[in-house]
């Protein structure tokens, strides 16, 4: 391919990189995968009103998430098993992350621990949370994400059980992965990453191998993880967790304007719309066709923030003229650090850096604080 142009190439280079496995993985979502689809295809719907003869010149995209300066309102979703995109993978994200000024999300289901990333980068990143049963692991977890200086708490509140994705039955997909004749294959396809991962020790889940009570081996950490999600999280834990941490919270996972409300009761920062990526509930709908709802319900007492099928910087900015504050790209950066590491991350950004500052100024605008619903073209 020549110079890749769009997030769509990086995929595209992504899969030609990364273990089968590890690239369906990400780019999957759960039961008919509807949902993952309607993501990307409801941003097609929503038109931008063009205008002409105005003043585009000192554009800014800078912005605020949470009170937090960010060169553009894009942070980085947290997303398990990076370091299996890319040896060493949350680490390049979170660098490329912190060189171009957007927030980095590690998850709690990471290859890289929070130590490692932190150690890796001088600015602090968000760490996200999800509340297993061993609630001495998770205040444990709280008390290393404080020490690592994490300056937001991403709280997910959309897997208290796990949506099924058939690609990964398929695959046997594991971390570090089986050893089968068909995985060994699709490993030896790969040699580039291979390589990678030969020179690196993260090759499991670094936050949860040694920290959590009889966890030591890949055998012990399946058992372990099968059984941790919490079924029974409630929003009591909510505020549990907001007292443990004391710092900035934002709420993951809303999609309904009634679970919005509640989010709002419970001091949280900011929330996310997110219908995870299209990996949990099948047959919800898009988070951008949910957004304006929840914008409605609650827009006026919290930041809320989107993610799930954002793709360009055009997509970023229709997210933010419905009113959100800010936005979040998963697979779009998974494609990039699949293809080329944190190269590709900062790639990706650049990308969508470009698209949105452009889109802006062909619809009018100058600063994209000014996004609002004047910027969309009204379809009659
Ligand atoms: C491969 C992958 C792994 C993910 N892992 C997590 C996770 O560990 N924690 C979490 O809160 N969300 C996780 N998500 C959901 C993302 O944070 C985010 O909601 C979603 O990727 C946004 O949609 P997009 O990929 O279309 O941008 C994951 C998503 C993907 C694609």
């Amino acid at each position: 391919m020549s110079r890749p142009l769009t997030v769509s190439d990086f995929k595209e280079l992504a899969r030609r990189r990364v273990p089968k496995m590890f690239f369906d993985y990400a780019d999957s979502g759960s039961w008919t995968e509807g949902t993952y689809r309607a993501n990307e295809e409801d941003f097609g719907k929503i038109k931008l009103r063009q205008r002409v003869l105005v003043d585009m010149t000192n554009r800014s995209l800078e912005s605020t998430m949470i009170g937090q300066k960010v060169a553009m309102p894009v942070a980085l979703s947290p997303t398990g098993l990076t370091g299996m995109q890319h040896a060493d993978g949350e680490i390049l994200a979170a660098q490329a992350a912190e060189a171009f000024g957007v927030p980095f999300t590690l998850s709690t289901m990471s290859i890289c621990s929070i130590e490692d990333v932190a150690a890796a980068t001088k600015k602090p990143f968000w760490f996200q949370l999800y509340v297993m049963r061993d609630r001495a692991f998770i205040e444990n977890l709280i008390e290393r994400a404080k020490a690592a200086r994490c300056s937001a708490l991403v709280l997910t509140l959309d897997l208290q059980i796990l949506g099924q994705r058939h690609k990964d039955i398929r695959n046997g997909l594991s971390a570090p992965p089986k050893f089968t004749p068909v995985s060994l294959w699709h490993m030896a396809i790969r040699p580039g990453w291979c390589l990678g991962m030969l020179g690196t020790k993260r090759r499991t889940f670094g936050n949860i191998v040694g920290h959590a009570k009889n966890v030591s081996n890949l055998s012990s950490l399946s058992a372990w993880t099968a059984e941790q999600f919490d079924p029974q999280l409630s929003w009591k834990d909510v505020e549990w967790i907001k007292e443990r941490w004391g710092g900035p919270l934002i709420l993951k996972g809303i999609l309904d304007a009634e679970d919005a409300r509640q989010a709002v009761d419970t001091g949280a920062d900011a929330i996310i719309v997110s219908n995870h990526g299209g990996r949990q509930l099948d047959g919800a709908p898009s988070s951008i066709s949910a957004l304006p709802d929840i914008v409605a319900a609650v827009g006026d007492r919290i930041e809320v923030h989107v993610d799930g099928g954002i793709r360009s910087g055009q997509d970023v900015l229709k997210a933010l003229c419905l009113g959100a504050k800010g936005t979040y790209i998963g697979r779009p950066f998974l494609y990039g650090l699949g293809a080329n590491g944190r190269e590709g991350v900062a790639s990706v950004l650049e990308i969508i850096r470009n698209e949105l500052d452009i889109t802006m100024a062909l619809c009018g605008k100058r600063l994209i604080a000014d996004a609002g619903p004047d910027m969309l073209h009204k379809q009659s």
